[in-house]
């Protein structure tokens, strides 16, 4: 049973943080990589809105920067009555990443309020192995 609270701590923090102007919907994400380091990111947004990022893509851009080339599990939070899941895109790049059976977490500041695998979120992907040798 995976512990969430280091990770939703970080989220929230970073979910505070985040740069949403246009949207005004924050969010905040928290990878964790190999080595057992925490990596988090925040949205951010920008006035020409397609070049917008999401927390989760900045939260693998920290772990990448940082040394870090596996995701062991991750946290996504953010308000508001509906699950804060990663979009189509960041499914993708946390794909790039992380295994089938990889724990997604979703969470209210309040705590987590589902967890998917990976594989739930993203069935029959396509990956890394797929352009192995
Ligand atoms: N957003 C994320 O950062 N992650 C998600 O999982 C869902 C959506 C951001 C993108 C945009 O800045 C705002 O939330 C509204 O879509």
């Amino acid at each position: 049973m995976e512990t969430w609270q280091p990770f939703l701590d970080r989220a929230v923090a970073s979910m505070q943080r985040a740069y949403a102007p246009y949207s005004s919907f924050h969010v905040g994400a928290v990878v964790r990589d190999e080595h057992g380091q925490y990596h988090a990111g925040s949205n951010v947004e920008n006035a020409a809105y397609p070049e917008g990022v999401c927390a989760e893509a900045s939260a693998i851009s920290a772990m990448v920067a940082a040394g870090g080339r596996r995701i062991t599990a991750i946290l996504v939070v953010g308000e508001g009555d509906a699950l804060v899941t990663p979009c189509g895109g960041c499914r993708q790049k946390i794909r790039e990443f992380a295994a089938a059976d990889t724990e997604v977490a979703v969470a209210s500041p309040n705590g987590v309020r589902r967890v998917f695998t990976l594989d739930e979120l993203l069935p029959v992907s396509f990956g890394p192995e797929h352009l192995a040798d």
